[in-house]
């Protein structure tokens, strides 16, 4: 029961960097991403991130930053959030669940 629970949250190897990714994404990208919305690829479906995922994660991060006009706000919303905290929400979307 509390092994299931672990794996569920999958937070027992490396719990800081695992919550901070989720923390980010549950509050800013959460709203678009989780639906789909305006086109925007879906948390956890590998299908719909694997051709983004092609340009390299790096890419990724940039377009973050920048934002895709005119679906994809810069920085998913977050002003406040480091570049290192919106990679940690992108690697979260990428290996969630749907
Ligand atoms: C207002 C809605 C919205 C929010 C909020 C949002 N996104 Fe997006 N995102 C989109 C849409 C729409 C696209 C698809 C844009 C396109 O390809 O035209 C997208 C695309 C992306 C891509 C793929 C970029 C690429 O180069 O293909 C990444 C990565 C991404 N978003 C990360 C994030 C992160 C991280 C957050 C939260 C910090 C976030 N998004 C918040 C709507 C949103």
């Amino acid at each position: 029961m509390w092994l299931c629970l672990c794996v569920l949250l999958s937070g027992c190897g490396e719990p800081g960097e695992v919550a901070a990714g989720e923390e980010t994404y549950n509050r800013y990208c959460f709203s678009c991403h989780a639906a789909g919305l305006a086109g925007a690829p879906k948390t956890g479906i590998a299908d719909m991130w694997a051709p983004r995922l092609a340009k390299g994660r790096e890419v990724l991060l940039a377009t973050t930053i920048e934002g895709i006009a005119p679906g994809m706000p810069p920085r998913g919303l977050c002003q406040e959030c480091t570049d290192a905290q919106l990679n940690d929400a992108i690697g979260f979307m990428l290996s969630a669940k749907p």
